[in-house]
C-alpha cells in the first residue's frame, strides 16, 4: 500500500494504528511492538492474550494517557496526542465514589464539564435503566453487588457520550456467572449505543463469544500476532460456544498463542 492509500484509510476508519510502538525503562521493556490496524465504525474487537503483552498498554495509547515511542496511532481519523472527548475507558475495578449513590456516580463525568442538567438527570436514569438498574438509582456502592457496581461504572461510561469504548477486563474481577450475564448485556447495550469497542480479556472463548474480530497478542515483544474474524450472526445465544464452528475458532486462536496459554 502507498503513503497517499494508507492516510486515506486511516481517516474512514473510527480507530487506525501504523507501527505503533510503546517501549518503557528507556527502551529496555518493548511492550508494544508494530502494532497496525484499522477498526470499523461499530465494530467490536476484543483484545486477547497473555499477562505483560501490552493489552492495557495498548489502550492507554489508544486513549491518550501515555505517549507513543513509535508509529502513529488515530481516533476518528485524527492523531491522538493526549486524553479526549471521544474515548472513554473502563478497567476491571469499578472505582466509584463511596459517598455517591448510582446516579450521582453517572452524573460524575457531565458533572466534571459543566453544570447539570435535568436532561443530564433524565439521560442518567435512563443509562441505569438500560444496565438494569432502574431500581437502585439512589443506592450506594456499598448496597450493590461488584457485578452492580460494574454496571454503574458502564452506565457512567455511556454517560460520557463517547463513541468509542476501551474496556479493560471490566468484568475479570467478577464469578463467571456474573460475568457471562453482564458479557451478553455488553453486547446489546453497545449494539444499541452504536459505540465501537476495543474489549481485553484473558479468556479466548468470551473473545471470540463477543467480537467481531480478534486481536491475538503475543509477549516479548508484545505484537498483535494474528487478527481473526468472527462471522457469526447476533443476537448470539450462550449455546453458540458449544457448536464445532466456534471451537474451531478457539482452536485458531491457541494455535497462534501457542505454549503462551
Ligand atoms: N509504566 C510502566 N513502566 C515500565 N514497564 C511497564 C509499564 N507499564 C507496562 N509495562 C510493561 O509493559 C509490558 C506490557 O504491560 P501491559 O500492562 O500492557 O500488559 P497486559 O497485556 O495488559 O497484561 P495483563 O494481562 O497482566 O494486564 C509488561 O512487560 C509490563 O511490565
Ligand atoms: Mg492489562
Amino acid at each position: 500500500m502507498d503513503g497517499t492509500g494508507d492516510a486515506q484509510q486511516m481517516s474512514n476508519s473510527v480507530l487506525g494504528a501504523r507501527s505503533l510502538g510503546k517501549t518503557f525503562a528507556n527502551g529496555s521493556v518493548v511492550a508494544l511492538e508494530g502494532a497496525t490496524f484499522d477498526i470499523r465504525p461499530g465494530s467490536f474487537v476484543s483484545l486477547v492474550g497473555p499477562s505483560g503483552c501490552g493489552k492495557s498498554t495498548l489502550l492507554r495509547l489508544i486513549a491518550g494517557l501515555i505517549e507513543r515511542t513509535s508509529g502513529q496511532v488515530s481516533v476518528h481519523g485524527t492523531d491522538v496526542s493526549g486524553p479526549r472527548t471521544d474515548v472513554a475507558m473502563m478497567f476491571q475495578k469499578a472505582t466509584l465514589l463511596d459517598w455517591r449513590t448510582a446516579i450521582e456516580n453517572v452524573l460524575l463525568p457531565t458533572e466534571m464539564a459543566r453544570s447539570v442538567t435535568k436532561d443530564d438527570q433524565k439521560h442518567a436514569a435512563e443509562l441505569l435503566k438500560l444496565v438494569g438498574l432502574e431500581e437502585f438509582l439512589f443506592a450506594f456502592p456499598s448496597q450493590l453487588s461488584g457485578g452492580m457496581q460494574q454496571r454503574v461504572a458502564l452506565a457512567r461510561l455511556l454517560q460520557t457520550g463517547a463513541d468509542v469504548l476501551l474496556l479493560d477486563e471490566p468484568f475479570g474481577a467478577l464469578d463467571e456467572f456474573t460475568r457471562e450475564r453482564l458479557n451478553v448485556e455488553l453486547m446489546r447495550i453497545v449494539g444499541e449505543v452504536k459505540a465501537t469497542t476495543l474489549f481485553v480479556t484473558h479468556n479466548i472463548a468470551e473473545a471470540i463469544f463477543l467480537a467481531d474480530q480478534v486481536f491475538v497478542m503475543t509477549p516479548r515483544p508484545g505484537r498483535i500476532a494474528a487478527t481473526i474474524d468472527v462471522p457469526f450472526e447476533r443476537p448470539r445465544p450462550l449455546s453458540l460456544q458449544t457448536s464445532p464452528e466456534f471451537n474451531t475458532l478457539v482452536a485458531e486462536v491457541r494455535d497462534v498463542l501457542g505454549d503462551d496459554h
